[in-house]
């Protein structure tokens, strides 16, 4: 049964600068209805008034429709997480010097448990749930290296009718006993996966490198040879996060002329590869990143946490290459977009100095500083929704509200808490609205969620 919202309805113009992208229709007209292969997808949006008389027409054929006013409620799209870990849903906030230890202390003894069927299902459940929770609707996802941690998110996703993207995680050597994979096996149980899961309802299939240290040459030649002959299956792994982490990685490939370079090398970078963090980039990299039609996931709250330094958002912009938001929990804080949004507007703020260290040294002994950038909550919002969509090349099809988007989408609540009530009201403009809401907002903000239509939170 099609059904319509009468509200203020947020959505983004994809030809415009993503800066100046967001359009929020004061009294706004969202129908949803069935296209012809059966899937919830929006038929209308755009101003109440406006839309009135094709709004009558649609009525006269679907007398069924439901009509829902909500004037003081917000519904925008449903967020797009392009990198998270749901095995580490129960190590977020767990502290160390940094990335490698925090994988050896915390990171892989917790996701050795994911060889349990049981334990798997109980977690995907919770994460599902915490993404809805949260208004994400669609997750690019890793697992962990053990099959059933595959089924059992896919199963999990897909009883949600969640659009939801994960692959077994490969990691042949320097991996722990109960996580370390074996090669042969690994790219067989991949292909088998992929086969099952890949295209089914909203699902969908990403080839899984946990990255380059992790993996050995024949296993990343496997997985090179299946992402050619699979081009619309996603590839996600993680490059250039932290200073140690990248000497480890040369020192294992040291032909490479950089640490992005070993993907591109056995044909791991494509359009639908997304690698996690891009962060100690060169000019040469990000150039690769630009021409191969990869996608940074930028995580900021995972970035400051473990101390990895800030995505240069000016350097990306500047190579054209793209990029989006991502929550990268357990390393990252926070399930919630608004948390995400925020950090990363104080990354941009940063100037995407190396590290902590380089922005010191920049400011305190006369090194050149670099200018900070002040992200447009429009930018910011985008990064989460629209533009994380196109990261995925999903772009049309989910992240916005426009005709033929499926229709996940969630209902904001700017009085959810008395801060967010007075700040919001006292907004003047678009730009300040929605800073409010990312400064101040958590899931408290997320009224419900749709998928779909059906209410999932
Ligand atoms: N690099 C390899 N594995 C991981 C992981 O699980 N989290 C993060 N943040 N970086 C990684
Ligand atoms: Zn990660």
């Amino acid at each position: 049964m099609p059904q319509a919202y009468r509200a203020r309805i947020l959505c983004f113009d994809p030809n415009a600068e993503p800066s100046q992208s967001a359009r929020l229709e004061e009294d706004g007209l969202l129908v949803i209805g069935a296209n012809e292969e059966g899937r919830q997808v929006v038929q209308m949006v755009g101003d109440y008034n406006s839309l009135a008389n094709s709004f009558e027409e649609f009525k006269a054929r679907h007398p069924d429709i439901k009509v829902q006013h909500l004037p003081d409620r917000i519904i925008a799209p449903g967020f797009v997480d392009t990198h998270v870990h749901y095995p580490q849903t129960d190590v977020i906030g767990s502290p160390a010097e940094g990335l490698l230890p925090w994988l050896e202390n915390y990171t892989f003894p917790e996701e050795k448990k994911f060889v349990d069927k049981e334990y798997c299902a109980s977690v995907a459940t919770f994460f599902i749930a915490e993404l809805l929770r949260n208004g994400v609707t669609t997750a690019l996802t890793f697992a962990t290296s053990h099959v059933a941690s595959v089924d059992a998110l896919f199963a999990e996703a897909q009883k949600n009718s969640l659009r939801l993207i994960t692959g077994k995680c490969m990691q042949d050597r320097n991996s722990p006993d109960g996580v370390r994979d074996e090669t042969e096996q690994s790219l067989i149980d991949t292909e088998l996966l992929m086969h099952k899961w890949h295209g089914v309802d909203r699902l969908g299939y990403a080839f899984t490198p946990r990255f380059a240290p992790s993996c050995s040459d024949a296993q990343l030649r496997g997985l090179g040879e299946l992402a050619a002959k699979y081009p619309d299956v996603w590839i996600q792994s993680h490059v250039a996060e932290n200073v140690e982490e990248i000497s480890w990685a040369l020192s294992l490939f040291p032909q490479a002329r950089s640490y992005l370079q070993i993907y591109d090398d056995f044909g791991l970078m494509r359009q639908r590869s997304v690698y996690a963090h891009c962060i100690h980039l060169d000019a040469t990299d990000r150039t690769l990143m630009q021409s191969t039609g990869a996608a940074a996931s930028v995580c900021p709250t995972s970035n400051l946490f473990l101390g990895s330094g800030f995505f240069d958002y000016r350097a990306a912009d500047d190579a054209g290459m793209q990029y989006a938001l991502a929550s990268d929990v357990g390393g990252g804080t926070s399930f919630s977009p608004f948390h995400t949004m925020l950090a990363a507007y104080y990354v941009g703020r940063s100037g995407g100095r190396a590290t902590v260290k380089t922005a010191l040294l920049d400011s305190y002994q006369g090194g050149q500083p670099r200018l900070g950038i002040s992200l447009s909550p429009q930018d910011l919002w985008w990064q989460h929704t629209a533009g994380a969509a196109k990261a995925l090349g999903l772009d049309g099809v989910i992240g916005n509200l426009a005709v033929g988007c499926e229709a996940d989408f969630v209902i904001l609540n700017p009085q959810a808490t008395p801060l967010l009530a007075r700040r919001t009201a006292r907004a003047e403009s678009l730009d300040e609205l929605l800073f409010a809401m990312i400064v101040l907002g958590d899931d408290r903000l997320i009224e419900k969620t749709v998928i779909s239509q059906q209410l999932v939170a």
